[in-house]
């Protein structure tokens, strides 16, 4: 019987391969090659050898899982948003393999993907509340019963993570930036620099980073040397004004909408002080916090393969001859 789904991920520097078993969502393979190494000497992702690193990482990882083909019913597969040639390396891929073994191609919204990194193991549930926080997106979002999107607040400018990716690159601390801010702001002793939370005092929804990175920039500014104390006192202030920034508006937004479940994805969702705020959050709101295992925050192939479940089941796949990369944002409107 054919019974499994493979997912492929590349849309910006993790080129990852997993495969699910559509009747029960159990995982059955699941590889992800990393390149942020060869990213972090530049502070950030350079996309030609991004798509370089895909092409030799990808293939690596389908030998690997060549016993799985012949049980394989579809292919799923990221086609946007992300770096083109990032994601051309995946949908060449795909639209070979379907190919090959004569299955159906489904297009996924990597940021229909991240959500569901909610429920790899299990049924989606609709009617929720999302905060989106990853290197390429800030946004919460609105999931109606029918499963229709609705875009509550996004940035104006940088996303969450990007701006710790930023800060990173500004100490000198490689790429990606958030686990490294993370890990350094819990090494703070003094805590006497503070940073002002973006747009505290207006009523608007939306976020912006920019600012705050500019703060922060200003601050560097003022010492001729940063020792590792200095990075920690940064880090944590930094940490801490966007974490604020990220749930100032967030109560504003449980304010008119009465969620009863809460969920929070996307690679920047690792971060524990965020995690913790938003638990508190939730709690002040009777609402139940619902947060992706670590281990898939960030991106990977197996959101991807869930999320193809689900438009497997729907009949949803696209030709192999169509043209599916789109690196903008275009099929973001159900689930
Ligand atoms: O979802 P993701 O893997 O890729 C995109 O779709 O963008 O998210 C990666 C982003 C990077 O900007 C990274 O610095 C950030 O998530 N990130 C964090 C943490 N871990 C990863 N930001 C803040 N705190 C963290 N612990
Ligand atoms: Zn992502």
């Amino acid at each position: 019987m054919k019974n499994l789904i493979l997912g492929i991920e590349s849309s910006c520097d993790d080129s990852s391969i997993a495969i699910i078993d559509k009747d029960n969502f159990s995982c059955v393979f699941d590889k992800k090659i990393s390149q942020d190494e060869s990213h972090s000497v530049f502070g950030g992702v350079v996309p030609e050898l991004a798509a370089r690193l895909h092409s030799t990482a990808l293939t690596k990882i389908l030998e690997q899982c060549k016993e799985y083909f012949p049980k394989l019913c579809a292919i799923a597969v990221t086609n946007e948003p992300g770096l083109s040639v990032s994601l051309l390396s995946g949908i060449s891929m795909a639209k070979i393999l379907a190919l090959a073994l004569n299955v159906p191609l489904i297009a996924v919204n990597h940021l229909k993907g991240h959500i569901y990194s909610l429920f790899l193991n299990e049924k989606i549930c609709l009617d929720m509340g999302i905060l989106l926080v990853s290197g390429g997106h800030t946004m919460v979002l609105k999931i109606d019963n029918r499963g229709f999107l609705k875009i509550l607040a996004k940035t104006y400018d940088d996303s969450f993570g990007e701006s710790f990716d930023k800060l990173a690159k500004m100490m000198n601390l490689g790429y990606p930036g958030g686990e490294k801010i993370e890990n350094l702001a819990l090494k703070a002793k003094e805590k006497k620099i503070k940073f002002s939370v973006p747009m505290k005092h207006s009523k608007e929804l939306n976020y912006s980073f920019s600012g705050l990175k500019n703060q922060a920039r200003l601050e560097i500014l003022k010492y001729e040397k940063l020792d590792e104390n200095l990075k920690s006192e940064i880090a944590y202030a930094f940490e801490n004004a966007a974490c604020e920034h990220i749930l100032d508006k967030l109560e504003k937004i449980f304010k008119q909408e009465k969620f009863k479940i809460f969920g929070v994805v996307g690679g920047a969702s690792a971060n524990l002080n965020l995690r913790k705020r938003l638990q508190n959050l939730c709690e002040k709101n009777e609402c139940v916090l619902k947060l992706a295992p670590l281990k898939y925050c960030a991106d990977n192939a197996l959101m991807i393969a869930r999320a193809g479940v689900d438009c497997f089941e729907r009949r949803e796949f696209v030709r192999i001859e169509d043209e599916i990369l789109s690196p903008k944002n275009k099929n973001f409107i159900r689930i």
